[in-house]
């Protein structure tokens, strides 16, 4: 792989590759020129008590979000886009969707426009054992304005059935997909063959970070709503997943990190996407099917004398 062309800045200036500030994302938006990022793509705490948040109520994400999507949607530029990640806040099991509280915010803006509310769904999590076990969390994709970027063909994926045929009209007889691949859709676990896992143990890109989300699912958004050398903006950076995902397609990117242990991980991670020598996972890897009747794959004969599970 090509080595990226410059190295990783700690400090904002206009002019350089990737900014990895290390502080409060309020503070680095405070620097950045209104206008300036093309794409903001980040997932921020979900106030659920996580190790590194001091908050804990749905009512704090609302406060916080009250105070930044104001300049966040001052620092893109009209015809740019605004990718929010979520999942749920759960408090003595009522489940509060934080999309619906980043939706109603982000309403009270009309330039900003809901282009779609993507489900990303994995196979992996905690099992609940009083409500159906969670395995998806949403992006929001808003546009500012009506004019703007989509790049489908740079993300289509793989038909199931490539060799379909039109079976009537004019048509008869021809294929009747795209040879570039379809629509990967708004449900992110791409379709049936392909998949973007959710970043557990044994992934290859685990870090110490307790949420990451995957550079494969960070690399579809930015390679659908940029260009090369446009800028990209997490304010949220964590363990540096949307920065590696910017410098393997090759736009300029900014963000923040507020802890430092976080902060030091997302520069290591960056600086090997730089060198080429990041390890990830694309999302256009097949799903891994187990081989039948392996130790893995059978039911344990002694499951056979309890009820079925
Ligand atoms: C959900 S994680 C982001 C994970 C990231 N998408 C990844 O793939 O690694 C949110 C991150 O925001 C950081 N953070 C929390 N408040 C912040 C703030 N005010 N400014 C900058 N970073 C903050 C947290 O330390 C945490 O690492």
């Amino acid at each position: 792989m090509k080595r990226w062309p410059s190295t990783i800045s700690t400090r904002w200036r206009r002019g350089n590759r990737c900014t990895l500030f290390r502080g409060d994302c309020s503070e680095l938006l405070g620097k950045l020129p209104p206008n300036s990022v093309d794409l903001v793509l980040t997932s921020p705490p979900y106030c659920i008590g996580k190790a590194y948040e001091n908050k804990t109520q749905a009512s704090d994400f609302e406060t916080d979000h009250e105070a930044i999507i104001p300049e966040i949607i001052r620092a893109v530029r009209v015809g740019g886009s605004v990718c929010w990640q979520v999942g749920y806040h759960v408090t003595n099991g009522v489940v509060t969707p934080l999309d619906f509280i980043v939706y109603e915010i982000m309403s009270r803006f009309p330039e900003m426009r809901l282009r779609n509310r993507i489900m990303w769904t994995f196979g992996h999590g905690l099992h609940a054992a009083e409500r159906f076990s969670g395995r998806h969390e949403t992006l929001l994709w808003f546009t500012k304005g009506e004019r703007y970027e989509f790049n489908l063909d740079d993300v289509r994926v793989a038909q199931k059935y490539p060799g379909k045929k039109h079976y009537k009209g004019e048509k008869k007889g021809a294929y009747s997909g795209n040879p570039l691949g379809k629509n990967p859709s708004d449900v992110w676990q791409g379709c049936d063959v392909w998949d973007i896992p959710n970043v557990k143990a044994k992934h290859v890109e685990k870090t110490d970070h307790p949420c990451q989300f995957p550079v494969g699912f960070a690399l579809r958004a930015i390679k659908a709503l940029t260009k090369p050398d446009d800028l990209v903006l997490d304010p949220f950076v964590g363990s540096g997943t949307t920065a590696v995902a910017a410098i393997l397609a090759r736009r300029r990117f900014v963000g923040a990190e507020i802890l430092a242990k976080f902060h030091k991980i997302a520069i290591v991670r960056a600086e090997a996407a730089a060198r080429g020598h990041i390890r990830f996972r694309p999302a256009e890897l097949p799903v891994y099917v187990p081989p039948k009747n392996t130790t893995l794959t059978v039911r344990p004969r002694t499951w056979n004398e309890s009820k079925k599970s």
